[in-house]
């Protein structure tokens, strides 16, 4: 038996270290890493992998209690996974998880994950790291099945998002950007961080969830075999201009005196069908989980960056107007959606001009 907390959630129950994170990025207070609140986080690992309707095997590679690993293996039953984290003190947890569990698809695995991943592949691998998944990136495609999925989570959302420029510089090798639309674009850098690894193996990405949530930035990709799958991805990549005082942008493919920020990966984000079969019963979180799955299927995703209301606001020195009516009347010009990344944050085809010449039609409407 192992020392410790009972926690219940979505349909698993599962011991952890008494002392243990509530919230933030969290950090190891007991033996081993727990964080309440990324239950949301494990409840979409749960909806992504019941979705297929096919077994895959799993590798949780950086398991510390098995939380994740135990909620998959028991509440999506397709799956065989492989619970695995470096620290010896991770492993009780982990075998007394399975028990408690009575799972007979989950077994412990306690080796360095770069080892573990160079001998064996698995149609799914998990990478769930403190602070930033570069370090583990080039063994999780290495282990990762063809055609498999990686889910990637970064926590060094500083660099990532602009606060800390020369870090994301030399861990990303892409320049970040300050501003509204920073947390997209540090999702974005991600993942296309992810395609540009890829591409070194011959490999390209299809992103099939990735979200901005909480205190981090994770990505589900699909890995496609072949150099043409490769260029392809490396063709989605694009650099930004943007001048924080007029609130204009544009893109290229290629980086310039202007267009300095980036790489971003300028595809899609989602795939929304995969979103479809996704299903919320049961999860922990579920009333937040149903409303993310509905955010996530009407998000605009092939349109870089997202817009904040309130920056059009500050810009035009115009009050507000209800935001839902701002939404409508954009969409009678133009593709508009609201972004899971904020509640007042929309994406858009509309050119700034065009965005400003609607924001003061709905802001007169009010008058
Ligand atoms: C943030 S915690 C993981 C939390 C866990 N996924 C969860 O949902 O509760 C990171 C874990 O990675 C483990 N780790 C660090 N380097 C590793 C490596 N090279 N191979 C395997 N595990 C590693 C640490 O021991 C730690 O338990």
């Amino acid at each position: 038996m192992v020392d410790g907390t009972l926690i219940n959630e979505g349909q698993t129950s599962f011991i952890v270290p008494k002392d243990h994170s509530a919230g933030g990025p969290g950090k190891i207070l007991g033996s081993v890493f727990f964080n309440e609140q990324m239950a949301f986080n494990r409840d979409v690992s749960v909806m992504f992998l019941r979705a297929f309707d096919r077994e895959l095997t799993v590798c949780d590679a950086m398991a510390a209690t098995g939380s994740r690993s135990v909620r998959i293996a028991n509440e999506a039953p397709n799956t065989v996974v492989t619970a695995n984290d470096i620290s010896t003190y991770a492993i009780p947890y982990i075998e007394e998880n399975i028990r408690l569990n009575k799972l007979d698809n989950c077994s412990a695995s306690n080796r360095n994950l770069h080892s573990l991943l160079a001998e064996n592949v698995f149609d799914y691998i998990d990478i769930d790291p403190f602070g930033s998944p570069m370090p583990f990136l080039h063994s999780s495609i290495i282990g990762c099945r063809r055609n498999g999925y990686l889910a990637i989570t970064a926590t060094d959302t500083a660099p990532l998002a602009g606060a800390h420029r020369q870090k994301c510089e030399r861990r990303y090798q892409c320049r970040p950007l300050r501003g509204p639309m920073c947390h997209e674009a540090g999702l974005r850098i991600l993942i296309g961080t992810i395609a540009r690894e890829a591409a070194k193996f011959d490999k390209g990405i299809r992103p099939m969830l990735s979200m901005s949530s909480d205190h981090y930035f994770r990505t589900y990709v699909q890995m496609r075999d072949g150099a043409g799958k490769a260029d392809e991805s490396l063709g989605e990549l694009i650099y930004m201009a943007y001048d924080p005082i007029t609130l204009e942008r544009s893109y290229s493919k290629e980086p310039d005196k202007d267009h300095k920020y980036g790489p971003f990966w300028g595809g899609k984000l989602f795939d929304v069908e995969h979103l479809q079969k996704m299903d919320p019963s049961g999860t922990a979180a579920e009333k937040r989980c149903t409303k993310m799955l509905s955010l996530w299927k009407q998000e605009i995703d092939d349109i870089p960056l997202m817009y904040e209301i309130s920056e059009i606001s500050s810009h035009l020195k115009i009050t507000t107007p209800p935001f839902e009516r701002f939404i409508e009347r954009m969409n009678e010009y133009g593709r508009t959606s609201r972004t899971h990344i904020s509640p007042t944050g929309f994406k858009t085809e509309l050119s700034l001009n065009e965005i400003f010449s609607v924001y003061k039609e709905v802001a007169g409407e009010m008058r």
